[in-house]
């Protein structure tokens, strides 16, 4: 693994998101934009300087890389053993270091208290209960120093009536083309919350065809909610809360928002 720390804490319990290098290559989207949002939130909201941080649900890292280029100290925690271990070569590959952990969001430890957490892409939607989430809250702020900040970001329904949304793009990178469509919010049971996700990525390389789908569940909550069960699990302040990663875009005044980008602040 080079220079990068890996540990591998605990067997994975899914088989999901195991094809990381198209994954990383679709996704590979507004990130920079995304990756400006937190550093400003860094600046304009913590008590101190930030200078580490935990990417939590990390996946193959795009957030986590690009702030380690910058000069912070990562963490990263994810579910899927495969996925960090393409980010601990991409890690090394670039010649950072950093503690890159396979376990759960709602029960971990790191090795050392960070001054921010972030989870992206909202990877939170793999909780699919109130209990889980109030786990993870409690996990998190145990990672942060006091005044630490926790950015991420939600899905959340802009409509009643059909809040399904689909997506469909392609890129490339060097010969090799994906080809990628997502859907979020479809079949929304109203009492859980809980939803399906479905992905497929089309990987067309040097005249060969592989394709790869994935279709899990996943859960939106309601930003009242959200507030409740963040006094729920203690620990946190809520700070502000935006539509998408724009910080002009407060929720309250913004029309149609279909993300929610939270910030809290430990207590
Ligand atoms: C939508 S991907 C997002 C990955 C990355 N944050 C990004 O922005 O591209 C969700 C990630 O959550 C991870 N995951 C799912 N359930 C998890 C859990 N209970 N604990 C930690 N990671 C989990 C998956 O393995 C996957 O890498």
């Amino acid at each position: 693994m080079g220079r990068s720390a890996l540990r591998l804490r605990e067997k994975s319990r899914i088989r999901e998101y195991s094809a990381p290098r198209f994954y990383e290559i679709a996704f590979d989207l507004n990130r920079k934009g995304e990756v400006d949002f937190l550093v400003h939130c860094f600046k304009r909201f913590s008590p101190r300087r930030v200078r580490s941080v935990v990417d939590i649900a990390c996946g193959t890292g795009p957030h986590l890389m690009r702030l380690a280029d910058r000069g912070y100290a990562m963490s990263g925690l994810d579910l899927s053993p495969r996925n960090i271990e393409f980010l601990g070569r991409r890690l090394a590959a670039n010649g950072h270091e950093g503690e890159l952990v396979v376990g759960d969001m709602t029960n971990f430890r790191l090795a050392r208290p960070v001054d921010a957490a972030i989870c992206m892409q909202d990877s939170q939607g793999h909780l699919l209960t109130n209990d889980q989430l109030v786990a993870h809250l409690k996990s998190v702020a145990r990672c942060l120093k006091r005044g630490g900040l926790y950015v991420f970001d939600r899905y959340m329904a802009s409509s009643w009536t059909n809040p399904a949304r689909r997506w469909s793009w392609s890129k490339r990178r060097g010969r090799l083309i994906v080809r990628a469509s997502f859907s979020a919010l479809n079949d929304v049971d109203p009492v859980s919350q809980v939803f399906r996700e479905r992905m497929t990525l089309e990987a067309i390389e040097n005249g060969t065809r592989r394709l790869y789908r994935q279709n899990h569940l996943s859960r939106m909550v309601f930003p009242q909610e959200l507030k409740a069960l963040v006094e729920l699990a203690g620990g946190f302040e809520f700070v502000q809360w935006f539509f998408g990663f724009k910080p002009w875009q407060v929720l309250e005044r913004s029309r149609h928002p279909i993300i929610m980008v939270v910030v809290l602040r430990k207590k």
